[in-house]
């Protein structure tokens, strides 16, 4: 598994995302209400660049005439034909134990040894209070 320092936590507001390519893939980080997620920028469907896609939420079960929307900024619609996933885990809303595309773990490291001396990461103004976003792959 690679682990690769894509960026300090203040690049990717909440509710915002970015993508990068990482070992010959295509793959989106959110952050979901200050937690990160990773999942590849393929649509199972027919591979459209579904990190491109609108964040959102959903309907939720409920009774007949009842409407409840909830987890809003959870939700990634493909840009293509609308086929729904969870940022969080990368399964499908419509089927979620069969279609789902691939999830990344993600963590936020204080401290990232060599950084320093990398080159090809981007680097920002920031506080001490703000971390490393890194993407395991
Ligand atoms: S390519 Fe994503 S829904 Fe069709």
């Amino acid at each position: 598994m690679g682990k690769h320092v894509v960026g300090r936590v203040s690049a990717i507001p909440p509710g915002d995302r970015r993508i990068f390519e990482a070992e010959g893939r295509s793959i989106g980080i959110f952050n979901v209400g200050g937690e990160f997620f990773a999942i590849r920028n393929s649509c199972p469907h027919q591979a459209a660049p579904l990190c491109l896609g609108s964040i959102k939420g959903m309907t939720m079960p409920s009774k007949p005439g009842e409407y409840i929307w909830a987890r809003e900024g959870e939700i990634l619609r493909c840009p293509w034909h609308g086929w729904e996933f969870d940022i969080k885990t990368g399964r499908s809303i419509f089927n979620p134990h069969r279609t789902r595309v691939k999830a990344y773990d993600v963590t936020v490291e204080d401290h990232v040894d060599g950084i320093e001396d990398d080159e090809s990461v981007e680097t920002y103004d920031v506080s001490v209070e703000d971390g490393w976003i890194v993407l395991h792959v």
